[in-house]
């Protein structure tokens, strides 16, 4: 059920945030997703705020429920400004490489100081990283409608140890059974195990749309 602040406030014309969510999530191909994002760079962080933002803080506890601290690498994938990096070295994880779709992005992650190494690559396309690479990896805000395409799981499944953990945000048309049948086609595979869910929850809770979403860890196989 919609909240009723919710609904009082869709009946407004989308404010500028809530457009730009809107115009991602519509993109019809990843060079378009890729261009909106370096147009939005700048505003990106301003605007989640705006909305009460919360993947990277329910990606961050998750990854803390089943990864050691410490200077295994780690990989933010979808590192878009950085929020991640901020998070995770704070809590105890300071070797973060990152990539993103868009340079635009990468930019401000850059200016950040704070990933071992950055890059611009697309989930969905092979990645440029060596099996078994990272201790474990981690997706905030990157698997859904108008983003990262499905199969790029399996990228993040090479270069992630056996032991490691794939640790992941999935909303929006990804939620329910288009996630959990390649989530169980890839189990079935021998390649992961679900580790942990969290319950749905509202991505954008002071927002003006309700983005329903889940976070999930996998460990690999
Ligand atoms: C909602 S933002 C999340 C950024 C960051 N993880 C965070 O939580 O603030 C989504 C990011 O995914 C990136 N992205 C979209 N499709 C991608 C793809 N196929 N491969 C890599 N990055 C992608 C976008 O460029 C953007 O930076």
């Amino acid at each position: 059920m919609i909240p009723a602040r919710k609904t009082s406030l869709m009946t407004k014309q989308p404010d500028e945030k809530t457009r730009q969510l809107h115009n991602v999530y519509d993109s019809q191909s990843a060079n378009e997703t890729a261009e909106i994002y370096d147009g939005w760079a700048d505003d990106y962080e301003a605007h989640m705020a705006g909305v009460g933002y919360s993947h990277p803080a329910m990606v961050a506890s998750m990854l803390c429920r089943h990864q050691k601290t410490g200077n295994a690498p780690m990989l933010d994938a979808g590192a878009g400004t950085g929020i991640m990096a901020e998070i995770l070295g704070a809590l105890g994880y300071p070797a973060i490489f990152g990539f993103d779709a868009s340079p635009g992005m990468l930019r401000l992650a850059k200016a950040r100081d704070i990933y071992a190494d950055l890059r611009v690559a697309r989930l969905g396309e092979p990645l440029d990283y060596e099996t078994n690479q990272f201790a474990a990896a981690v997706a905030s805000g990157v698997f859904t409608q108008g983003h990262a395409p499905l199969s790029g799981l399996n990228e993040l499944i090479r270069i992630t140890r056996p032991g490691g953990h794939i640790v992941f945000s999935i909303a929006r048309s990804y939620l329910g059974s288009a996630f959990a049948e390649v989530a169980s086609e890839l189990e079935q595979q021998g390649k992961w195990h679900q580790a942990d869910a969290t319950q749905r929850y509202d991505s954008t809770p002071m927002g003006q749309d309700n983005l329903m979403a889940q976070v999930f860890a996998f460990r690999v196989e």
